[in-house]
Formats: structure tokens, C-alpha cells, sequence
């Protein structure tokens, strides 16, 4: 029988801990052998949508929502600890919960700092907006990641997760 190594769990960065998960109940979520290296995995509580990342500094349960317009992270790519959105082509760190390329669109930083359209390289120029278009997408925000506190147990990915 092979022996069956266990992953490292990612810390949580200060601060980023989702609202009412620390001292959640610890639900379980999926067998490990179910995430390996490279992985991502969306797990549902009624309408929580969790994304369970394997990255390269270990495995992470966060919101499988993009910090942005709430797109499904799960979709996305995955390259060591950079999580990338399908939307608009942000990028996310998982280990820091950091913004490393903010959405195509623009619009504000959890500061509340406006950041405007990019063009990706090599890619065209998009057509403008509406104005009304234009004025959401500039006050829309992207948001701070939040984490669920994790561990594992017998085999089993557990976290603490805020629902009834
Ligand atoms: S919804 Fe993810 S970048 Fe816009």
C-alpha cells in the first residue's frame, strides 16, 4: 500500500480570516486524495460556494468567489500559490491573499484607490463601455480574500465553516 503523505495547510494571513469562521464548527469538506498538487475544488453549504486550492505552499479553503464580481475561482487557473479569474483576468496570491494583477476592467482596491482599465499584452484594445457601464465598473470594489480555518483529519479535509 502506498503511504500516503500529508499536505501542508497554507497560514492564514493576519486579518484574513472569513467573517463568523473562527469559531465556526469544523464541517467536513473532501478527502484529500481528492486534491492533489495543482488542484482546485468548489464545496457547497447551501449557498457558501468554498474553494479548496492545493497550491504550492499548501492547501487553502477560501470563498469561491472572485474578490471581484463574484466569478467561480474554481474554473480559474492555478499556478503554485496565483489563482487566475476567467473573468477579467485578475489574479489572486493564495498565500497572502494578495491582488497581483487587478481585473481587466478596473474599478477600486479594497482601499477604495480607483485602478484603471488594462489591456493585457498582446491583447486588443476593448470597445468602450456605456457611460452607465462605465460608472459601475468604475465604483465596483475588489475585495479582500477571506480564509476558513482548516485541518485534517483521519484522510479528510475539515473547515470551519459559518452556516446552520
Ligand atoms: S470577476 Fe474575477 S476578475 Fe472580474
Amino acid at each position: 500500500m502506498a503511504d500516503h503523505v500529508v499536505p501542508p495547510l497554507c497560514p492564514i494571513p493576519d486579518g484574513l480570516v472569513a467573517p463568523g469562521a473562527a469559531t465556526a464548527p469544523f464541517r467536513s469538506l473532501v478527502a484529500i486524495d481528492e486534491i492533489p498538487p495543482g488542484a482546485m475544488r468548489r464545496v457547497s453549504f447551501g449557498d457558501l460556494d468554498l474553494l479548496v486550492a492545493h497550491t504550492s505552499e499548501g492547501i487553502v479553503v477560501t470563498d469561491d468567489r472572485c474578490p471581484h464580481m463574484a466569478a467561480p475561482l474554481s474554473i480559474g487557473t492555478l499556478d503554485g500559490c496565483v489563482v487566475g479569474c476567467v473573468l477579467h483576468g485578475a489574479t489572486f496570491d493564495l498565500a497572502t491573499g494578495g491582488v497581483l494583477a487587478f481585473p481587466t476592467i478596473g474599478g477600486l482596491d479594497a482601499g477604495g484607490t480607483y485602478r484603471p482599465v488594462r489591456v493585457p499584452t498582446g491583447s486588443p484594445p476593448r470597445p468602450e463601455p456605456s457611460a452607465t457601464k462605465a460608472h459601475a465598473r468604475a465604483l465596483t470594489r475588489t475585495r479582500r480574500m477571506r480564509f476558513y480555518p482548516a485541518r485534517i483529519v483521519d484522510g479528510r479535509l475539515e473547515a470551519r465553516v459559518p452556516v446552520d
